[in-house]
């Protein structure tokens, strides 16, 4: 019998639970980057020698981050007024920053996540904030740096300032994507959240050369 030239099948890929919940509610493309999130957010993670316990955030945020991206901006502000999740002004004008706090409100209410920290890396993964945990870091860096869907030269760029023997560059590699976000929005002319704003400050204050002691 002559060996059959035919490939074999490939093995049924095996959702785990939150995967098959992420793909009930978004597209195939959106998948492709919450995975390749994942992927970028375990290998910073293991860059920067995060804890297991860490690690474990990073992975279920990561994945999760963009549960509520592909609701209308009409069903955003319904859910959120629906759920008293309080919404500022700029918030209720710029929907693009509404589907983190939807989507970290879902992940707790149907999935029963109820780390906190684990909701606030999915909170801030589009503004950031002043005072980010490393978590929260690197699920925001993960989100723009994934390998799936972003533009890969951009994603070489900003990798290039991530050094694992020095820890303060994942603070310089989260400051160029904020300039860039920043410059991006300027030019578009559009609103900017305070938040992004405060992210970029603490940072540059953070970074900031310590002054040499007077002699
Ligand atoms: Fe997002
Ligand atoms: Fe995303």
């Amino acid at each position: 019998v002559e060996p059959s030239t035919e490939k074999a099948a490939p093995p049924p890929v095996q959702l785990d639970h939150h995967q098959a919940w992420l793909l009930g509610r978004v597209s195939g493309r959106r998948f492709q980057h919450s995975v390749g999130a994942q992927i970028r957010a375990l290998d910073l993670s293991d860059k920067f020698g995060l804890s297991p316990e860490d690690r474990k955030k990073i992975a279920l945020a990561s994945l999760l981050h963009d549960a509520a991206k592909e609701m209308s901006p009409e069903d955003l502000l319904r859910y959120c007024d629906d759920n008293n999740l309080p919404l500022t002004p700029i918030e209720r004008d710029t929907t693009q920053t509404i589907h983190p706090v939807v989507g970290a409100h879902q992940v707790k209410q149907l999935l029963n996540v109820d780390d906190e920290e684990t909701l606030n890396a999915i909170r801030f993964h589009t503004t950031g904030r002043a005072g980010m945990s490393r978590v929260e870091k690197v699920v925001y860096l993960a989100d723009k740096l994934e390998g799936n869907t972003r533009n890969p030269l951009f994603v070489q760029k900003v990798m290039s300032f991530v050094d694992p023997k020095r820890p303060e560059s994942l603070d310089k590699a989260l400051l160029f994507l904020l300039d860039s976000t920043i410059s991006f929005l300027m030019e578009k002319q559009q609103v900017i959240h305070t938040h992004t704003i405060e992210a970029r400050n603490d940072l540059l204050l953070a970074l900031r050369p310590v002054a040499a002691p007077a002699k």
